[in-house]
């Protein structure tokens, strides 16, 4: 076990009220693409078309085939990893009290994390845009080989319940979020490259509140530099020693 490595698992032993932040580097080992970085998605699919409220509603079916072809399979195919294992682990040894995800593949829960709560949505859940009706993804999906974008029985087109460029982040969710982040006096940053904002300011808030700040993540943060400490390794790697 690494020396940093050993560091943290004792800040995080002597937490008393800790606090996950994870991004899409935490799902990367479970086969689902970051969105930066090498490889990520926002490299072969521009994010002003297809992940912007303006443009799905210009034209969803731009989207939906994205989501056909490229979301659905990935995420369907994916199961949770050692890092999301692992922090099932911490909350069951009553360490971890709150999960903050941006991530929308619902693997935190899948993995049997109970209390998560998700910054950007999730993309299992379709909803109605007129009526807020909602489906699971599997119904949706098999539906696109006939209509492609779906709709709702009443008539309303359908959308994954995400956050998209352009939309507000749900309410009650970063309200859970601010609450978990005063309380905590440990923030651990697992595998987000934290440069989309407002979901980038919690860590902020939480050092500023005087927690510790913990980042493990392969590339380098904004965040680095005021962070107790840093790990630039995979994450079931050191989440697994932890
Ligand atoms: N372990 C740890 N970190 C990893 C791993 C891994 N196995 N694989 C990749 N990473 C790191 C990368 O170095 C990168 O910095 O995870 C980070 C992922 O960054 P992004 O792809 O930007 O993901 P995220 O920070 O979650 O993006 C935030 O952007 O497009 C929006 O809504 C989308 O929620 C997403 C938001």
């Amino acid at each position: 076990m690494s020396e940093k490595t050993k560091q943290m698992k004792e800040l995080i032993r002597n937490s008393h009220n800790l606090v996950v932040f994870s991004g899409a580097g935490l799902s990367a080992e479970s086969g689902i693409p970051t969105y930066r970085g090498a490889g990520g998605l926002w490299s072969k699919y521009d994010p002003s078309k297809y992940a912007d409220i303006q443009y799905f509603n210009q034209d969803p079916s731009y989207y939906w085939r994205f989501f056909k072809e490229e979301r659905y399979p990935v995420i369907k195919a994916a199961r949770p990893n050692k890092a999301h294992e692992a922090m099932v682990r911490l909350e069951q040894q009553g360490t971890l009290f709150q999960v903050i995800t941006q991530n929308i593949d619902g693997l935190h829960q899948e993995a049997g994390q109970r209390k998560v709560c998700e910054l950007h949505g999730n993309t299992r859940r379709i909803i109605c845009l007129e009526c807020n009706r909602s489906y699971h993804m599997d119904e949706v999906y098999r539906g696109l080989e006939k209509i492609l974008p779906p709709l709702c029985s009443c008539g309303g087109l359908l959308k994954p319940d995400v956050v998209l460029f352009g939309e507000p982040l749900p309410q009650e969710a970063l309200n859970t979020a601010w609450q978990a982040t005063r309380e905590c006096d440990t923030f651990l940053v697992v595998g987000s490259s934290l440069v989309v904002n407002p979901a980038a300011q919690i860590p902020l808030l939480a050092k500023q509140n005087g927690s510790l700040l913990l980042i493990i993540n392969i590339d380098t943060t904004p965040l680095d530099e005021m962070a107790d400490l840093v790990i630039h390794c995979p994450a079931s790697e050191v989440l697994m020693e932890i």
